[in-house]
């Protein structure tokens, strides 16, 4: 199987192949196991009854798996697009859905979280836990000004504050903005000053790779840099470590929340009323506020969470490996499972702490039944060997599922055969912080599976790939991925910025979502991600925007130009490969190139955070360059991918690249 017929974008020449050649034979098809076939939630028929009424079919769906304290009458309202509502007339409250119901229907004892810190502490919380825990924090919040509609940050690392928090945000109806706490201050900051938040939510520190990391000084100096709407920090103890103290504006966790008062009503909003904003990078330099409301969200991250996992809340374990800074963390941590009333783990630390067993030593110790991570810790895990998952008993998983980027089959197989004892089925995820939930997927009891592929999209969404003139492409062939009817979950709009999202996701094919993604069309028709086609980069599962380093590296006061790109690696699945021009004049100009590039990939942990350090910084004399002065990245991630140059006709100058893949990596004098 050859990508002839790839329409000719740079970016789609290069995105990551998933070796497709070999894995379309029979032999590479696993069906599901029987009796998951036959006991599964979703059934096949699902498919038949969305396509034939969609807004019935999510209506319908919405009735069954949340409690409204106003029922809705409406289900789509799609007259303004691409500006949808959808269940407008109901109303709800996301944390009642998510906690209190459970109580109320006999399940306080039932486990919500297991807690696993990384050092090796454990916390139990129920169902009614839960509901105490969360009821102090709104009513601490609320004591502290946060109303209904405000927003409110939360840097927190993970740990079961971080879902309580946002639970108690839900419980007063005030959207909350996570950030991830990998960001760095700089990126907090511009956060905190987009939404306008009134209030942070922060710990001293968590634990990481064995060792406490500080988290309150990154808030202390996003706060100083200058004026904000925050008047409060509500500060959780996690590690003890000495923490610089602003008073009046700081606030203890023990102190406030721990005092409250556990009983809370919950605050009932409407179905549209924003749930949360999260901010994810774009192919321009300034990150998006995704604006999620509260219906439409619900369902479907608890219908998704339900039928594809085929979740079964008295019996199974469940566990996802995001953080809660990222939608994974927020669709498959704390909203589906919560509303589904599921008992979770959720574990603070890296994987490899204190050895490389954590994982398999946490699934074996929780009999964890589900488990849905990133391919890329998949590929980790690989190359550190099956010794680890070896040593422990991990018979207890019935479910996979991967998210984040394409998995490529060799990963597929690993986690099929070491991690699934080849019984469990995998379902490859396939989904966008915009679409709020899982889109493209496999139904374990229902689809064959083929490695590599997140096949087919589930019932009541409607997904194509087409060629640039809009027109849906044969199978066997690839294009552009879009979704073609509004679903339930999809963002409501950037936050502040209606034309952006307008602009963004429905102009580049007219009155249809562009999703970013190249895809190809197999011979049956399903569905393979191919990688983002615009300048979004997928680094560990991670967006990361090309634009966005690049400002960043040149806002240090050495740098003059800069280009980022995507290359490939065999265990992030995209890297960060910069190249850099030098002012002339520059300290740097003089310094070796290693210590340059060292610099400077501090300085983008600075601005952006750790997670954007480039993997490789190279200097270079000029950048390739068209006549019309665009960066031509295609032949730059041919030098990062260590691949003879491709055309290099259309350069303005073609001894560009002469200069640089001859090594000529010394600074301009
Ligand atoms: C990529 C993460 C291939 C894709 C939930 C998408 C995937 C971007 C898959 C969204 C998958 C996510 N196969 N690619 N199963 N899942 N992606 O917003 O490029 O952090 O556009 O949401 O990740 O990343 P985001």
């Amino acid at each position: 199987m050859m990508y002839g017929e790839w329409p000719v974008t740079e970016q789609q020449q290069h995105a990551p192949t998933p070796g497709l050649e070999n894995l379309l034979s029979e032999e590479r098809r696993f069906s599901p196991p029987p009796d998951l076939a036959t006991h599964a939630n979703a059934t096949s028929d699902l498919y038949a009854w969305a396509n034939a009424d969609r807004p019935a079919f999510w209506a319908e769906q919405a009735r069954q798996v949340l409690t409204w304290d106003k029922p809705f009458t409406q289900s789509l309202d799609w007259s303004n697009a691409p500006f949808a509502t959808w269940f407008a007339d109901g109303e709800l409250n996301a944390a009642y859905n998510a906690v209190d119901r459970h109580v109320e229907a006999g399940h306080g004892d039932r486990v919500a979280i297991h807690f696993e810190g990384e050092p090796g502490d454990t916390r139990t919380l129920t169902y009614a836990d839960l509901q105490r825990e969360v009821s102090r924090a709104a009513n601490a919040l609320t004591a502290l000004g946060v109303s209904t509609g405000d927003r409110v940050a939360v840097y927190l690392p993970m740990i079961p504050e971080a879902v309580i928090t946002m639970l108690a945000c839900a419980r007063i109806g005030a959207p909350h903005s996570v950030v991830f706490g990998g960001f760095s201050a700089e990126a907090l900051y511009s956060r905190i000053l987009d939404a306008e938040a009134k209030v942070v939510v922060t710990a001293d520190g968590g634990f990481r790779r064995g060792a406490a990391a500080a988290l309150k000084p990154a808030v202390d100096e996003a706060l100083d840099k200058g004026p904000t709407t925050v008047n409060h920090v509500l500060v959780v103890r996690r590690t003890g470590q000495d923490t610089a103290w602003t008073p009046g504006r700081d606030v203890w966790w023990h102190e406030v929340v721990d005092t409250a008062s556990d009983q809370h009503t919950p605050v009932p909003v409407n179905a549209e009323h924003p749930l949360f904003i999260l901010y994810t990078s774009g192919t321009t330099g300034k990150p998006k506020g995704i604006l999620h409301t509260t219906g439409g969200y619900l369902t479907q991250a608890a219908f998704t969470h339900l039928n594809v996992f085929d979740l079964k809340p008295e019996t199974d374990v469940y566990w996802c490996t995001a953080d809660v800074g990222w939608i994974t963390g927020h669709s498959y941590v704390t909203y589906g499972p919560l509303v589904n009333g599921a008992t979770q783990v959720i574990y603070e630390g890296t994987p490899d702490t204190p050895d490389r067993g954590r994982w398999w030593s946490i699934i074996d110790k929780y009999k964890v039944s589900i488990l849905y991570t990133a391919p890329t810790a998949i590929r980790s895990c690989m190359k550190w060997g099956e010794q680890w998952p070896d040593a422990h008993d991990l018979s207890s998983l019935r479910v996979l599922g991967s998210v984040g980027e394409p998995i490529n089959p060799e990963a597929w197989m690993w986690y099929h055969r070491t991690i699934g004892g080849e019984r469990a089925p995998i379902v490859d995820t396939w989904w966008q912080t915009e679409t709020g939930a899982i889109m493209i997927s496999p139904l374990p009891g229902g689809t064959t599976t083929k490695p590599g592929s997140a096949q087919v999209p589930l019932p009541g969404i409607a997904a194509d790939v087409i060629d640039d003139e809009t027109v849906s492409v044969p199978n066997g062939s690839g294009g552009y991925l879009v979704l073609t009817e509004p679903w339930p979950s999809m963002l409501r709009g950037i936050w502040g910025d209606p034309d952006r999202y307008v602009d963004t996701y429905w102009s580049r094919f007219k009155g249809i979502y562009f999703a970013g993604d190249g895809a190809k069309k197999d011979e049956d028709g399903d569905i393979w991600l191919l990688g983002r086609v615009d300048d979004v980069m997928n680094v560990s599962g991670h967006r990361l925007s090309t634009t966005e380093i690049e400002s960043a590296l040149v806002s240090h006061e050495w740098v003059a130009e800069a280009a980022v790109v995507g290359a490939t690696d065999e265990t992030t699945g995209q890297a960060v490969v910069a190249f850099v021009i030098l002012r002339g004049d520059a300290t740097g100009a003089s310094l070796p190139a290693d210590e340059v590039a060292a610099q400077l990939r501090a300085h983008v942990a600075k601005v952006i955070g750790p997670i954007a350090k480039p993997r490789q910084i190279l200097v270079v004399p000029e950048l390739p360059k068209t006549r019309s002065g665009k960066i031509m990245r295609r032949l730059l991630r041919d030098v990062a991918e260590h691949r003879v140059v491709g055309d290099a006709t259309t350069l303005a100058d073609s001894s560009v690249m002469d200069l640089i893949a001859a090594g000529l990596a010394t600074p301009k004098a």
